[in-house]
C-alpha cells in the first residue's frame, strides 16, 4: 500500500493539479475532479488492484490470464498494452518536470530566491525552461535516478521513503499554507478553488478533470494493477484504495491552498500553465523566515515524490519485457528508461525551439508536444484503458473471483454497482461530451 501511495502522490498533486485548476477556472474544475476521484477513481483503483492480485503478472499478462479463465476474448490484454505505452509516454514528460524540480532544489539552496519578486521568479523560471542543454542534463539525471531504483526492484527502500515522504510533504505544505494565511489573499483563493462557476466550464474542462483523476491516482496504465500483483492475499483492498485516494486528494488540496493565495497576492494569472508552481512558491520561500531551508526541503521532497511515481510508470513495461522477451531486469529497465529519455526530448524542446500552439476542445494549448502528449495520455489513453478495465472487472470477471477478493458484503456490492454502471457511464459521458454528441 505504501508503494501505491508513492505512485499516486507525485507531481500530479503538487505541480499539475494547481495549474489545471487555474487554467480551467477553479471551483467547477475542482468539484468535477473530486467527483471523478470518488465515483470513477476509487472503484477503478479497487478493480486494478484486484485484477493484479488475482492475475499475479504484469498488466498485459494478468489480463490475458484472467480473460482465459473467464473464457473471454483474447483482445482484453490490449488494454494493458495501451496502458503500458501510456506509461512510457507519461514518464517521458514527467521526467522533464522532475528535472525542473531537481533544478529548483539547487536554485533554492543557493539563495537565489531570497527577497525575490514575482517578476524575478518568473524570469528565473523562463531562463530555465528556455535552456535546452540545462534541461537535458536534469532530465537525464532524473531518468537515471529512476532507472537505478527500478533495476534494484522496488520494495523495501521505496516503502521506507514513502513513510517519511508523505507526512513531511504535508507538513511543508502546511507551512506555506500558514504563511499564506497571513498574506491576506487566502479567502480569494478559497473562493476561487471551492466556489464552482459552471458558466465557463464545458466538456473540455470535464475531460481534463476526469483525465486528471486518472493521472493523479496512477490509473489506466497498469501501475496500480502491477502493485496489486505484489500484494499479499489478505490485504483489504477497498480500505487501502480509500486511504490512497484520500491522502492523494488531501495533498492536492493543500497544494492548491499553498499556491493560489500567492497567485492572487502577486497579481499572477491563475491560468498561466505548467510554470505555476515554480513561479509562485519561490516568492513565498524568498520572504518567509528560514525560507531557504524550507524551500530547499520542499523541492527535495517534490523530487522524492516524483521519483516514487516515476518508478511506477516504468514498472508495467519492465515487468512485461521480463515476462515476454525474457530479458534480464536490468536490460529491461535500461531499454524502457532509454525510450522514455529519448521521447522526453520532444517535451523538453516544447518550451523553446519546438514551441507551438494548438487548439484542443476549444482551448488554446501553448506548449506544443508537451501539451499534445498530455492530451493524448490523460485525455484519451488513460480514460479509455480505464473504461476497458471497468467493463472487464464488472462484466467479464466471474463473480466468484471478485466476491472472493472483496467479499459478499455491502462493500463488494457497492463496488460491483459502481464498476458495472457508474464508471463506464461517467467515462462514456465525458467522451461523448467532447465529440459534441451530448
Ligand atoms: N500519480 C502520479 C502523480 O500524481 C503520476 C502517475 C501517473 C504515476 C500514472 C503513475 C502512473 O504524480
Amino acid at each position: 500500500m505504501l508503494a501505491a501511495v508513492g505512485s499516486a502522490v507525485g507531481l500530479g498533486n503538487i505541480w499539475k493539479f494547481p495549474y489545471l485548476a487555474g487554467a480551467n477556472g477553479g471551483g467547477a474544475f475542482v468539484l468535477v475532479y473530486l467527483l471523478c476521484v470518488a465515483v470513477v477513481g476509487i472503484p477503478l483503483l479497487i478493480a486494478e488492484v484486484l485484477i493484479g492480485r488475482h492475475g499475479r503478472l504484469s498488466p498485459v499478462n494478468s489480463l490475458a490470464r484472467l480473460a482465459r479463465k473467464a473464457h473471454a476474448s483474447h483482445l482484453w490484454p490490449l488494454a494493458g498494452a495501451v496502458g503500458m505505452v501510456a506509461g512510457l509516454i507519461i514518464l517521458s514528460f514527467y521526467s522533464v518536470i522532475g528535472g525542473w524540480a531537481l533544478a529548483y532544489v539547487v536554485r533554492t539552496a543557493s539563495g537565489l530566491f531570497v527577497d525575490v519578486t514575482a517578476e524575478g521568479a518568473a524570469n528565473i523560471f523562463q531562463g530555465l525552461i528556455r535552456d535546452p542543454e540545462r534541461l537535458l542534463a536534469w532530465h537525464t539525471l532524473f531518468i537515471l535516478m529512476t532507472a537505478l531504483v527500478a533495476v534494484r526492484g522496488v520494495r523495501s527502500g521505496l516503502e521506507q521513503a514513502v513513510r517519511l515522504l508523505v507526512p513531511a510533504l504535508i507538513i511543508l505544505l502546511l507551512v506555506v499554507v500558514g504563511y499564506n494565511l497571513n498574506s491576506g489573499h487566502f479567502m480569494q483563493a478559497l473562493d476561487f478553488l471551492f466556489r464552482p462557476d459552471f458558466d465557463r466550464f464545458g466538456a473540455n474542462g470535464a475531460l481534463q478533470a476526469l483525465g486528471h483523476a486518472f493521472f493523479t491516482l496512477s490509473l489506466g496504465m497498469g501501475a496500480m494493477l502491477i502493485y496489486g500483483s505484489y500484494l499479499p492475499a489478505a490485504a483489504p483492498i477497498p480500505r487501502m484504495a480509500l486511504a490512497v485516494a484520500l491522502l492523494d486528494t488531501l495533498i492536492a488540496m493543500l497544494a492548491g491552498l499553498a499556491i493560489f493565495p500567492l497567485v492572487f497576492a502577486n497579481d499572477l494569472a491563475p491560468g498561466s500553465g505548467p510554470g505555476l508552481l515554480f513561479t509562485t512558491l519561490p516568492v513565498a520561500f524568498g520572504h518567509m523566515p528560514g525560507g531557504t531551508y524550507v524551500g530547499t526541503l520542499f523541492f527535495l521532497l517534490l523530487v522524492l515524490a516524483a521519483w516514487t511515481s516515476a518508478i511506477s510508470l516504468l514498472e508495467p513495461l519492465v515487468a512485461w519485457l521480463v515476462e515476454n522477451l525474457r530479458l534480464q531486469r536490468s536490460r529491461s529497465v535500461t531499454l524502457a528508461a532509454f525510450l522514455a529519455w529519448l521521447l522526453g526530448l520532444v517535451s523538453l524542446l516544447s518550451f523553446s525551439r519546438w514551441a507551438f500552439s494548438f487548439r484542443f476542445g476549444g482551448q488554446v494549448r501553448h506548449n506544443g508536444w508537451f501539451d499534445a502528449l498530455d492530451v493524448l495520455t490523460s485525455g484519451i489513453m488513460l480514460p479509455a484503458v480505464g473504461l476497458a478495465i471497468a467493463l472487464f472487472g464488472g462484466w467479464v470477471l466471474p463473480r466468484r473471483i471478485t466476491a472472493g477478493e472483496l467479499g459478499n458484503g455491502p462493500v463488494g456490492h457497492l463496488w460491483r454497482l459502481a464498476i458495472r454502471y457508474l464508471v463506464p457511464l461517467a467515462i462514456a459521458t465525458v467522451f461523448l461530451g467532447m465529440t459534441g454528441v451530448i
